[in-house]
C-alpha cells in the first residue's frame, strides 16, 4: 500500500492511501495542533478498511490530544502549558508549576495561597499506614514501598475514590502530591531504622522534604536553603513530559476508570523501569562501574557494541535528538550545589562531565543523536546531598505526580471517555484441532 502525496480538498486536509492488493483509495484526514507534527487519523481505518496501523513502542504514534506539556526533540525544546522549561525551572517553583500544570495557569496570590495551604493540610498520612512498611524487609528497594503504598491509599481514603465526581477527584489529587514527600521519607527512614519524621507545614514543600528525610528527634533541622531551592528547581524539571511510557501507563489505567491511587501507583511501578525513570540510579551504578576516566573508552566501545546489551545510561531518549534541556539546567545546578556542599572535586562528576564529551565527539552518538538526557546529572546532585541511589527514582516519582495527576484530569475531561485498548499483528499458529495428551510426542 502506498501513501499518495498530501491532497487538499475544499476545506480540509486529506491523505490518500490506495491500497495495491485491491487498489483501494481511501482518504483519511490529517489534523494539526497548536504547533508541531500534524497527525493523520485514522480512528476509522479498522472500522472502513478492516485494517490496523502498526507502531510498536508507538514511536509515530499520538495517542491523545494533550495541551498540557509539548516537546520538540528534534530543536531540544521542553514547554509547559507554553512556558519554557529553562525559564519555569530558573523563576517559578514546583507548587507553581503543579498548579499550572493541573489547571492552566500559573496561580495569582490567592490561587497560590489556598493551592499551597490545601497540599499542606493533606501532609499526613493516616496513622494505621505506618504499619503497612512493617510488612516489609528493611532492605526492600523504596521504589517496592512507593508501588505498594501509593497503592494502599486506596484502601484509607473512601471519600475520594469516586473518578465522577470532580471534588473527589481534585481531593485525591491534593492528597497523592501532598502525600508523596510523606510516604517516600518514610521508605527511607524504614530502611536506616530511624523513626519516622511528621510533616512540618511551616516549611515549603521541598524543605518539608528534606527535613522528613534527613531530621532526627534528637537534633533541631534548618533545611539549607541552597538545596532546598536545588530540590525544587530537580522537582519542576522532574515534574511532567508529555507521554512518555509511565504517563502512558497511568493514563491507560485512568481509561479503565481504575480510581486515582491506583493509577498513580501504576505510574510509579513504569516509571521504575531502568529504561525510564530508574535511570537516574542506573547512571550512579554505571559511573561507579568505570570508576576511572581510563575505562570510559572501554564502556563507550561496550555501548557500540550491538552484541553487547550494555548501554551508555542517562544518554538517548526516544524524542530528544538533542541535548534536554532539562540535563542542561541539572548540570548547571550540580555545579552550584558541589560548590555549596563543598565537594567540588566530585568524582563521580568529573568522570560523568569527560565521559559527556567523548561521547558527544564520537561517530556513533553523534549519527544516533544520543544526548545525555534528564537521568546523566540528577544522580550526581542527589548523592552529593546525601540521598541513596536507591531513593533516585523516588526522587522523580515525587514530582511526576503533579504531570501524571494532571494528564489524568486531561483524559477523564475529554469528551468522549473509551477505555485504551490497542490491538496487534498476530503472528501466532492459526486454527487446529486439539491434541489428546496421549498423542502427544
Ligand atoms: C526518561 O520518554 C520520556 O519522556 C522519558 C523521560 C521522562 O521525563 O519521562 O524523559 C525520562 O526515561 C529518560 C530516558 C532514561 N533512560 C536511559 O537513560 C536509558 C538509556 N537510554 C536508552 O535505553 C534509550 O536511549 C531510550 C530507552 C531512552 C530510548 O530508546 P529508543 O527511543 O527506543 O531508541 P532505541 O532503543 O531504538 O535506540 C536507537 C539506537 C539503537 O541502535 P540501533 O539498533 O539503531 O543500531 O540508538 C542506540 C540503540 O542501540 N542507543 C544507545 C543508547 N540509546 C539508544 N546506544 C548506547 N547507549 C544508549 N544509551
Amino acid at each position: 500500500m502506498t501513501a499518495s502525496d498530501k491532497t487538499k480538498s475544499a476545506n480540509k486536509n486529506t491523505i490518500t492511501i490506495i491500497n495495491n492488493k485491491n487498489n483501494q483509495r481511501h482518504e483519511l484526514d490529517i489534523l494539526s495542533g497548536t504547533v508541531g507534527p500534524d497527525v493523520i487519523d485514522v480512528r476509522k481505518l479498522y472500522h472502513d478498511l478492516n485494517l490496523f496501523t502498526y507502531d510498536p513502542g508507538y514511536t509515530s504514534t499520538a495517542s491523545c490530544d494533550s495541551a498540557i506539556t509539548y516537546i520538540d526533540g528534534e530543536k531540544g525544546i521542553l514547554m509547559h502549558r507554553g512556558y519554557l522549561i529553562e525559564e519555569l525551572a530558573s523563576e517559578s517553583d514546583f507548587m507553581d508549576v503543579s498548579y499550572m500544570l493541573l489547571f492552566g495557569e500559573l496561580p495569582n496570590a490567592r490561587q497560590q495561597k489556598r493551592f499551597n495551604t490545601e497540599i499542606k493540610m493533606q501532609s499526613l498520612v493516616d496513622e494505621q499506614l505506618m504499619r503497612f512498611y512493617n510488612g516489609f524487609r528493611r532492605d526492600a528497594h523504596p521504589m517496592a514501598i512507593m508501588v505498594g503504598v501509593v497503592g494502599a491509599l486506596s484502601a484509607f481514603y473512601h471519600d475520594s475514590l469516586d473518578i465522577s465526581d470532580p471534588k473527589q477527584r481534585h481531593l485525591a489529587t491534593i492528597r497523592l502530591i501532598a502525600k508523596m514527600p510523606t510516604i517516600a521519607a518514610m521508605a527511607y527512614k524504614y530502611a536506616i531504622g530511624q523513626p519516622f519524621v511528621y510533616p512540618d507545614n511551616s516549611l515549603s514543600y521541598t524543605g518539608n522534604f528534606l527535613k522528613m528525610m534527613f531530621s532526627v528527634p534528637a537534633e533541631d533541622y534548618i533545611p539549607n536553603p541552597v538545596l532546598e531551592r536545588a530540590i525544587d528547581c530537580l522537582f519542576v524539571l522532574h515534574a511532567d513530559h508529555e507521554q512518555n511510557a509511565s504517563t502512558s501507563t497511568v493514563r491507560l489505567a485512568g481509561s479503565s476508570q481504575a480510581n486515582p491511587f491506583a493509577c498513580i501507583a501504576a505510574g510509579i511501578a513504569s516509571l521504575w523501569g531502568p529504561a525510564h525513570g530508574g535511570a537516574n540510579e542506573a547512571v550512579l551504578n554505571m559511573l561507579k562501574v568505570i570508576g576511572d576516566k581510563e575505562r570510559i573508552p572501554e564502556f563507550i566501545a561496550k555501548a557500540k557494541d550491538r552484541n553487547d546489551p550494555f548501554r551508555l545510561m542517562g544518554f538517548g531518549h526516544r524524542v530528544y535528538k538533542n541535548y534536554d534541556p532539562r540535563a542542561k539546567v541539572l548540570k548547571e545546578s550540580a555545579h552550584a550545589v558541589l560548590k555549596e556542599l563543598g565537594v567540588e572535586d566530585q568524582p563521580l562528576f568529573e568522570l560523568a562531565l569527560e565521559l559527556e564529551r567523548i561521547a558527544l565527539e564520537d561517530e556513533y552518538f553523534i549519527k544516533k543523536k544520543l544526548f545525555p538526557n534528564v537521568d546523566f546529572y540528577s544522580g550526581i546532585i542527589l548523592q552529593a546531598m546525601g540521598f541513596p541511589s536507591s531513593m533516585f527514582t523516588v526522587m522523580f516519582a515525587i514530582p511526576r505526580t503533579a504531570g501524571w495527576l494532571s494528564q489524568w484530569h486531561e483524559m477523564l475531561g475529554e469528551s468522549v471517555q473509551k477505555i485504551g485498548r490497542p490491538r496487534q499483528r498476530y503472528t501466532g499458529k492459526d486454527h487446529r484441532k486439539f491434541v489428546p495428551k496421549d498423542k502427544r510426542v
